[in-house]
């Protein structure tokens, strides 16, 4: 396969989405994360140090790269030549929304989705988890990447 697109919110980026990353450039020639900017949520990282924090956790990853995209996932992949979308399912309750997403995109593009079953070390993981955990000073230090670990410990003063 070209070039997949693995497309997000990362706010943060988990081991979860980084073990989704590399199973998608095992699969592909090329992988881009695409960070979504929404600027009606605001998150606790700015777009700008999503897309950083990624780049950090990534740098091992040579067929992987970060960018940012507004609107809809499918005029991203049009104008970047994408030919899949790459997404992890942790569970069967993720199934239904991206499902839904997978249909709507195929109708829309048409584009193919292609879901990875997420490593069962991480099937419990979520940014907002990650978040709340740590928010209140719990140890997420095996659950990110180490640049999101000190970032958070930074943003909460640990
Ligand atoms: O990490 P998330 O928040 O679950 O990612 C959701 C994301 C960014 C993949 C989805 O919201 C998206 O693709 N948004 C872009 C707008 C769009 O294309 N909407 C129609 C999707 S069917």
């Amino acid at each position: 396969m070209q070039k997949v697109v693995c497309p997000g919110s990362f706010d943060p980026v988990t081991n979860g989405h980084i073990d989704v990353f590399k199973r998608a450039a095992d699969i592909s020639s090329e992988v881009v994360v695409a960070v979504l900017v929404n600027n009606q949520k605001a998150g606790l990282f700015s777009v700008e140090e999503r897309v950083e924090l990624i780049k950090e956790s990534v740098k091992k990853l040579p067929s992987v790269s970060v960018l940012t995209f507004d609107g809809l996932l499918v005029d991203f992949c049009n104008d970047n030549g994408v030919t899949a979308i790459v997404k992890g399912l942790r569970a069967v309750s993720d199934f239904d929304y991206e499902l839904q997403m997978a249909q709507m995109n195929y109708q829309l593009g048409p584009i193919e989705t292609l879901f990875v079953s997420t490593n069962p070390l991480y099937s419990f993981l979520s940014s907002s988890l990650i978040r709340e955990v740590s928010r209140h000073g719990g140890d997420i230090s095996n659950l990110v990447p180490e640049p999101v670990a000190k970032a958070l410990a930074k943003k909460y003063n640990k």
